[in-house]
């Protein structure tokens, strides 16, 4: 797929031009009006499409008429919503070019058009040995270069989050992404695991004794001369979460190959920052094991110390994601950056509070915690901000360690968040649980089922705007 931004799209030879209609307006120039529209009942509703043959009167063979909804309402989030849509009717049609004649929007559309081209076309069809091939292959569209080039860059990141993710947790193993993060060039570290026990990470360790898979612990940079902020973005890497020998009953563990979406969502970001040259420090850490059940695994009741000396009595070996985020986030700490965002799919909690359309945000500091709400509203991705308050600490308290891993059942995304706190020190920290957002079970707006990627473009273009 390539994406060729032109001046004259209608002169273009394409198998289909997309044009698209408010609802209940008509622009003079557009050609859904010359091709009456009038017919049917085809008003322009948001997302409705309309396709009409032109009878080799036209360098285009097809017109496909997408409906933008009405005007007030339109914005860049529905745009890329709307091409999304269009994208895959073309390939569903088995169109290859296709040219698109957007007409009568009053922002500049190039980033979220390309988002949207991009997003559709996506497909994890690998393991199928027979591939139907039914992608477009050309787009024509007036936009602005750069805008295009940019999206393009991140939509890549986007992908390659998506491919990892989707990958079974036979393939995509710690050992795996540790070899994948090498690949990046980009300054990189990986620790095994007698080095890790060095550094002291007691927690992140047990969480991985119970899998005959290496533990593996991932620090990539990316600098540059005189950077003007130090970022550290951590990734959950559990390549497969069964829950430990507090086993997931069968339907919740079927889709746990994707416990390591905030890890993928990481090397995604590092895969293509070299290409961005932002003027930050970025440093992406994973921690990076399988949390299973084999006779070295830790036990509930078991006593845990973190790299910071903190003890953890061991009350469910199911929330593992914090144990091995609190190693992460002291490693991250000790670095002296000026942020710290972690990305996770931590909680069942933050998915039944928040669905699958919001990812959860909890933070020390408002700022942060604002500044990636707004660049996510603006990029796709919706964060609703959940509460780090001190009360959610008295379920995780311990008669005989420092903490417990977990304790209540209520409240557990925030409780989560309050533990994850006890290892984040004098830095700026916020904490993305995308538990809901980063896998879908069955289709939802532009995504096919499976993993979306989430968090790649909220925290790229975060990086991009300091
Ligand atoms: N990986 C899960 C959380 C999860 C659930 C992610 C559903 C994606 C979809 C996490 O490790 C987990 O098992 N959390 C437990 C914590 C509980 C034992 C306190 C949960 O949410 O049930
Ligand atoms: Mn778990
Ligand atoms: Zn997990």
């Amino acid at each position: 797929m390539e994406i060729k931004v032109v001046e004259n799209v209608k002169s273009i030879e394409s198998d289909i031009l997309v044009v698209n209609l408010f609802e209940g307006e008509r622009t003079s120039s557009d050609l859904a009006n010359e091709y009456a529209v009038e017919q049917d009942n085809f008003k322009g509703k948001f997302g409705e499409t309309y396709l009409l043959p032109t009878y080799g009167k036209e360098p285009f063979r097809k017109i496909l008429i997408i409906g933008f909804g009405k005007k007030e309402e339109f914005c860049p989030n529905k745009l890329r919503e709307a091409i999304a849509k269009a994208i895959k009717k073309c390939a569903q049609m088995e169109a290859k070019k296709v040219a698109f004649a957007l007409d009568g929007i009053d922002f500049d559309y190039s980033e979220q058009f390309t988002m949207g081209v991009y997003i559709a076309d996506y497909k994890f069809d690998k393991y199928k040995s027979e591939k139907k091939d039914k992608h477009v292959k050309e787009v024509f569209v007036k936009a602005s270069e750069e805008g295009v080039r940019k999206a393009e860059k991140i939509a890549a990141a986007m992908n390659f989050t998506r491919n990892l993710a989707n990958e079974p947790a036979q393939f995509a193993t710690p050992t795996e992404l540790a070899n994948i993060a090498q690949d990046f060039g980009l300054e990189t570290k990986i620790y095994d695991r007698e080095e890790c026990e060095k550094m002291g990470m007691g927690a992140f360790l047990a969480v991985g004794r119970g899998s005959s898979e290496e533990p593996k612990f991932i620090h990539m940079k990316y600098t540059c001369p005189n950077p003007k902020k130090r970022i550290a973005i951590i990734g959950k890497g559990i390549c497969f979460d069964s829950g430990g020998l507090d086993i997931k009953p069968a339907s919740s563990m079927l889709t746990m190959k994707d416990d390591m979406s905030g890890a993928a969502c990481v090397l995604g970001i590092m895969s293509i920052i070299k290409e961005f040259n932002p003027q930050v420090e970025v440093h992406g850490i994973i921690a990076a094991c399988e949390n299973m059940p084999g006779c070295s695994a830790y036990k509930p009741g078991d006593i845990l110390t973190a790299k910071n000396g903190k003890t953890i009595e061991v009350d469910n070996t199911d929330a593992e994601g914090r144990l091995t985020l609190a190693d992460a986030l002291c490693y991250a700490c000790e670095l002296g950056v000026d942020e710290v965002i972690d990305i996770a799919t931590l909680t069942g909690a933050c998915m039944v509070a928040l669905g699958t359309h919001a990812s959860g945000i909890l933070g020390n500091n408002q700022e942060l915690v604002d500044n990636l709400i707004e660049t996510g509203k603006k990029n796709g991705e919706k964060f609703w901000q959940l509460p780090l308050w001190d009360e959610y600490f008295d379920s995780l308290k311990s008669e005989i360690a420092d903490m417990k891993n977990t304790g209540s059942r209520w409240g557990g995304a925030s409780a989560a968040g309050v533990f994850l706190q006890k290892f984040v020190k004098d830095v700026k920290w916020a904490h993305i649980d995308v538990a809901g957002t980063a896998f879908l079970d069955k289709p939802q707006k532009e995504f096919i089922a499976g993993s979306t990627g989430a968090g790649v473009r909220t925290l790229l273009n975060y990086i991009l705007a300091q």
